[in-house]
C-alpha cells in the first residue's frame, strides 16, 4: 500500500536533483481580511485539499493564482509564501492577475465554457474568444513563473486542471531540455460530440499533447480524449496503449483515480474535537437521538444535484408520513463562483425550493431542510459526517467527488450510508454505496428511504468494504502512479526507472 513514506521514498530516489513544481489556479492556503484582521484559510476545493498532504510529503513549490484580498502582505519579494503556516513544508508562489484577466480566465474561459464543456449537466457553455485569448495570456503568464522557478534546473512540472490547456505545450516549446511535465485533468473530459462544439478544440488537443503524461480520474475520460485528439489533431491515437504521438513526442495518456489522506482523515475523525464540534452542531441544530440526520456537503455548483436533493426529500415526506417531525437534511454550501449568473440563479433556486419545502412541512419544533452557506473546516466536517445516518452525493457530473471519500474516511465507526450518482467518478470506486441515478426523483427518494431503514448489519458491511477501497486507493497511491507512470515514459535516460518501481512497491 503506498503511503506517505514510500511516496517521499519514490520521489528523493526517482527524482532525485530533480525539482519538483505543481501549477494549479486555486491556491492551497489563501489570507484574507475578516474585518481588520488577517487570516488564513484552506479554500473549498477538492483539488487543492488533496495536493496539500502530498506537498506536505515531497516538499517543493506550488505555483497558484494570489486570490485573497491579503495574499500579497503574506508574501516575500519572490511572491513566495511557506506553508502550511503553522508547520511549513513547502513553498508557495503566488501568481497576480488583473481584474479583467480573473474574468476572461477563470470566470469565462475556464468556468463558462470548460466547465460546462466538460460536465453533462445541461448548461450550455458560453465562448468567447477575448476569453479564450485571455486563457492563452494567463497559460503565458503561469509559464513564465514555472521557468523562473525551475531556474534550468531539472524539473518536474505537474499542472492541475482544466485553467491550464495551454501550459504543456508552452513549456515544452520552451526550448528547456530537463523539464519533465504531467497534468491531471480533474473534471471529466466530454464525449466527442459534445467536445466538437468547443471552437478551439485543435488549439486546446496541442496544449496537452505538450505533456509527456496527462491523467484522468477514469478510463471513459481517457477514451474520450483519445477520440477527440484522434478526430482533432495530426496524431496517432493509440487506443491500446493509451498512448498518443504527436511530432515525434509521446504522451501517455493514463486514469488516476483522485483520493483523499485516508488514514490522516480517519485518525482527526476520531479526536476530541471533533466529538466537541459534535456537541456544538447537536446545541446549535437542535439534534437529537430521535431525529435521523441526513447531509449534503457541497460547493454551490449546478453540477452537484443540490436541488434535486431537496425535491427528493419532499417527496419523501410526502410518501412517508413516518418521517415527519424525525428527518432532518443539512445542507453545507459553500458560495461558489458567484459572478456568474448561472451560479446566481442556482443560489436563489436552492434558497427558494429550501424555503418551499420547509414551508409545506415544518412544525413549531422542527424543519426538514437546513441549509447553511457557510466554509465549515475540517473538523466541523468531520463532525457532520459522524452524526449523519447517509451522506447524499447527488452531482450530475462529476470527475471524482471527495465529499464521498471524506465521509467514508470519518464513519471510523463503520455505521452510515453513502448515496452516490453513479455520475462521479468515486462510484467506479465505492460501489458499495447505493448507487443512483440523481436526474430521477423517484430513484433518489427510493435510496434515502432504503438507507434510513437499512439494518445496522448491512451498513457496517458496506463501509467496512467501502474504507477498505479509500484506505487502499489513498492520495498517495494517486500520486505515486502519476510519479511511476512518468519516470517510465520520459526520464528513463536520467534515472534507474527499475529501481523506482521497486521502491514503490
Ligand atoms: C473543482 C475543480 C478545481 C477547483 C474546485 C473549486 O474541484 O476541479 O480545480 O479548484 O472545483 O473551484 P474554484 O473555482 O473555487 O477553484
Amino acid at each position: 500500500m503506498w503511503t506517505k513514506q514510500n511516496l517521499h521514498d519514490l520521489i528523493s530516489s526517482g527524482l532525485r536533483d530533480v525539482q519538483f513544481i505543481v501549477v494549479s489556479n486555486r491556491e492551497p492556503y489563501l489570507h484574507s481580511y475578516t474585518g481588520r484582521e488577517i487570516v488564513c484559510i484552506q479554500p473549498a476545493s477538492g483539488l487543492a485539499a488533496a495536493l496539500d498532504p502530498i506537498m506536505r510529503a515531497t516538499g517543493g513549490t506550488w505555483i497558484a493564482h494570489g486570490a485573497g484580498s491579503a495574499d500579497r502582505l503574506a508574501v516575500d519579494a519572490k511572491n513566495h509564501v511557506a506553508v502550511p503556516p503553522e508547520s511549513p513544508k513547502y513553498t508557495l508562489r503566488r501568481v497576480w492577475l488583473t481584474k479583467e484577466q480573473e474574468n476572461r480566465y477563470y470566470y469565462g474561459l475556464a468556468n463558462e465554457a470548460l466547465w460546462p464543456l466538460c460536465h453533462t449537466a445541461f448548461t450550455r457553455p458560453v465562448f468567447r474568444p477575448e476569453d479564450w485569448q485571455c486563457y492563452r495570456e494567463v497559460n503565458e503568464l503561469f509559464a513564465k513563473a514555472v521557468i523562473e522557478e525551475a531556474g534550468g534546473q531539472p524539473t518536474f512540472v505537474f499542472i492541475q486542471d482544466y485553467h491550464f490547456g495551454l501550459l504543456p505545450r508552452i513549456l515544452k516549446d520552451s526550448g528547456l531540455p530537463n523539464m519533465y511535465v504531467a497534468q491531471f485533468w480533474h473534471i471529466p473530459w466530454p464525449n466527442q460530440e459534445a467536445f466538437r462544439a468547443f471552437p478551439w478544440g485543435e488549439e486546446l488537443l496541442d496544449g496537452l499533447l505538450g505533456n509527456d503524461v496527462l491523467g484522468f480520474h477514469i478510463g471513459y475520460h481517457c477514451r474520450n480524449f483519445l477520440s477527440a485528439v484522434d478526430r482533432g489533431v495530426e496524431a496517432r491515437a493509440d487506443m491500446e496503449r493509451f498512448e498518443v504521438t504527436r511530432g515525434g513526442h509521446v504522451t501517455a495518456v493514463r486514469p488516476f483515480p483522485i483520493s483523499i489522506d485516508f488514514e490522516s482523515h480517519s485518525q482527526a475523525a476520531a479526536e476530541p474535537r471533533v466529538e466537541a464540534e459534535m456537541e456544538r452542531w447537536r446545541h446549535e441544530l437542535g439534534l437529537n437521538d430521535e431525529l435521523i440526520v441526513g447531509i449534503g456537503l457541497d460547493r454551490i455548483d449546478y453540477t452537484k444535484g443540490i436541488p434535486e436533493r431537496f425535491r427528493a426529500v419532499d417527496r419523501l415526506l410526502e410518501e412517508h408520513p413516518e418521517y415527519r417531525g424525525r428527518l432532518v437534511f443539512v445542507q453545507i454550501g459553500v458560495p461558489s463562483r458567484v459572478h456568474i449568473t448561472r451560479y446566481k440563479e442556482l443560489n436563489d433556486e436552492i434558497d427558494s425550493l429550501a424555503e418551499a419545502v420547509n414551508w409545506k412541512w415544518s412544525t413549531d419544533s422542527w424543519k426538514p431542510v437546513i441549509l447553511l452557506r457557510e466554509h465549515a473546516g475540517p473538523a466541523r466536517m468531520m463532525a457532520l459526517h459522524r452524526l449523519a445516518r447517509f451522506c447524499l452525493v447527488s452531482a450530475l457530473h462529476d470527475g471524482m467527488n471527495m465529499v464521498a471519500k471524506e465521509f467514508v474516511a470519518s464513519r471510523f465507526d463503520e455505521d452510515g450510508v453513502l448515496i452516490l450518482s453513479y455520475f462521479a467518478g468515486a462510484a467506479h470506486e465505492l460501489t458499495d454505496a447505493l448507487l443512483i441515478n440523481p436526474f430521477s426523483l423517484e430513484a433518489m427518494t427510493e435510496a434515502i428511504h432504503l438507507a434510513i431503514e437499512m439494518p445496522e448489519a448491512e451498513r457496517q458491511h458496506r463501509m467496512h468494504r467501502m474504507r477498505a477501497v479509500v484506505a487502499e486507493r489513498n492520495i498517495y497511491n494517486w500520486a505515486g502512479e502519476v510519479i511511476s507512470t512518468l519516470l517510465r515514459f520520459d526520464f528513463t535516460n536520467h534515472v534507474d526507472a527499475k529501481r523506482c518501481e521497486a521502491t514503490a512497491d
